[in-house]
């Protein structure tokens, strides 16, 4: 079957954002739920190569015209923007032929398989005046947006150290390691909480199930501002966490997001009250009050669906913007270099040449300013989005 399939039915006033969805395996039926819910937004197409996923959505959502051939739907002029939840080795050709379609993307994370693929999809879309965003989803979670106001806020003082664990069992990726799976949550959350890229990491793994993909990795990353982070992932652990602890010099934070208390504060430290005696010091620990704030309900992907369709409207960079998601894939291809060197620390830095260089060859907009085109204005820096 090549042809959109035009269910039965009468038209609809025209929305004001026609939104089609490709993939919808695991993750891709709640993008079209969020979407669908979206006010202003139509759901006009959804894409799958597999007959059984699109039967699932068809039973669901029988008004949805559906169709195996991605090209096609590209075709459709009355596309606005194309949502990606395909597996990520299959982002950037998916997201690439979006762009050049003409559509604003979205692309569950990662952002693409490569820091290069990553960049020119964003140098693609800069050019061609389009929004390309990255499914961050943590970033719209009322507890991570909690612990970001905490840390603007300075209640928690100089961050000493982040701690986190993100195990459970399952669900291993054919063609992702548990790095490249679960890794782009924790440092999509340490990007929007630290504003910063690590300046180095180290890991470790085990492929302890199937040859060649890691399904454990301990992680540590480094960060200008000192703080020194631990990350724990794995595919192959005995109960679900989703826990994060939070040092700083001022008070402390647990984030347990299986928890009907997701964030704690600690009013607890220790400090040395006469540092300058240090032959005989003596330390100080405070164990104070502990607090689990009023967190918001709100369901964080309608948020980040809400914060795509602002930002096609706008031209205003989302929360999860593209150099969020390329500052993602600079850690994860990091990582990878240290676990290829036996774990070596390794710097993340950019790399000096684009694959927009090696493959299009066509001009790029490198240059900072403001582009506005038919109501889409984007903000532009060569280092970074307003
Ligand atoms: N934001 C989140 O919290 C979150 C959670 C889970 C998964 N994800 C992301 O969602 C994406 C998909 O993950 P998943 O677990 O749903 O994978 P999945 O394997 O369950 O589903 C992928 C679907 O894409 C389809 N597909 C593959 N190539 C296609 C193509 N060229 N054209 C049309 N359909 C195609 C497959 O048939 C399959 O149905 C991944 O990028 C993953 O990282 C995000």
């Amino acid at each position: 079957m090549t042809e959109i399939e035009q269910p039965a039915g009468g038209s609809e006033s025209p929305p004001s954002l026609r939104v089609a969805v490709v993939g919808l395996g695991y993750w891709g039926p709640n993008l079209v739920r969020a979407f669908h819910e979206q006010a202003g937004v139509e759901v006009v197409a959804v894409c799958d190569t597999q007959p059984w996923s699109r039967a699932a959505i068809a039973r669901r959502y029988p008004a949805i015209p559906s169709t195996d051939s991605y090209p096609e739907l590209l075709a459709d002029s009355s596309v606005d923007a194309v949502a990606i939840a395909t597996p990520v080795s299959t982002h950037f050709d998916l997201a690439r032929a979006a762009l050049e379609a003409g559509k604003h993307v979205f692309v569950e994370k990662p952002l693409a398989p490569s820091v290069r693929e990553a960049e020119y999809l964003i140098e693609q879309a800069r050019a061609s005046q389009l929004l390309i965003m990255p499914g961050h989803t943590f970033l719209y979670s009322p507890p991570v947006m909690k612990i970001k106001q905490l840390i603007d806020s300075g209640e928690l003082g100089e961050i000493y150290f982040i701690s986190m664990s993100r195990v459970n069992l399952g669900l291993h990726q054919p063609d992702a390691s548990v790095v490249w799976d679960l890794g782009p949550h924790d440092f999509s959350i340490l990007s929007y909480w630290l504003e910063q890229l690590p300046t180095q990491v180290c890991a470790m793994s085990r492929a302890c199930i199937l040859p060649q993909t890691p399904d454990v990795a301990f992680i540590n990353a480094t960060f200008p501002s000192g703080t020194i982070v631990h990350v724990q992932l794995s595919w192959l652990a005995p109960s679900k966490l989703r826990r994060t602890a939070i040092v700083g010099s001022e008070k402390m934070v647990v984030y347990d997001d299986m928890s009907t208390e997701p964030v704690r504060i600690f009013d607890s430290g220790a400090s040395v009250p006469d540092p300058e005696n240090f032959g005989e010091y003596q330390l100080t620990y405070r164990t104070g009050d502990i607090v689990s704030p009023k967190i918001d309900p709100a369901e964080p992907l309608a948020l980040e669906i809400q914060d795509f369709c602002a930002s096609v409207r706008s031209g205003v960079a989302p929360r999860s913007s593209m150099t969020l998601g390329l500052d993602v894939v600079r850690v994860l291809e990091a990582v990878d270099r240290s676990l290829d060197s036996d774990g070596v620390p390794v710097a993340v830095t950019a790399n000096a040449a684009t694959l927009a260089d090696e493959l299009a060859g066509e001009v790029k907009n490198r240059a900072g300013g403001r582009l506005a085109v038919e109501g889409i204005a984007l903000e532009t820096s060569s280092d970074g989005e307003s």
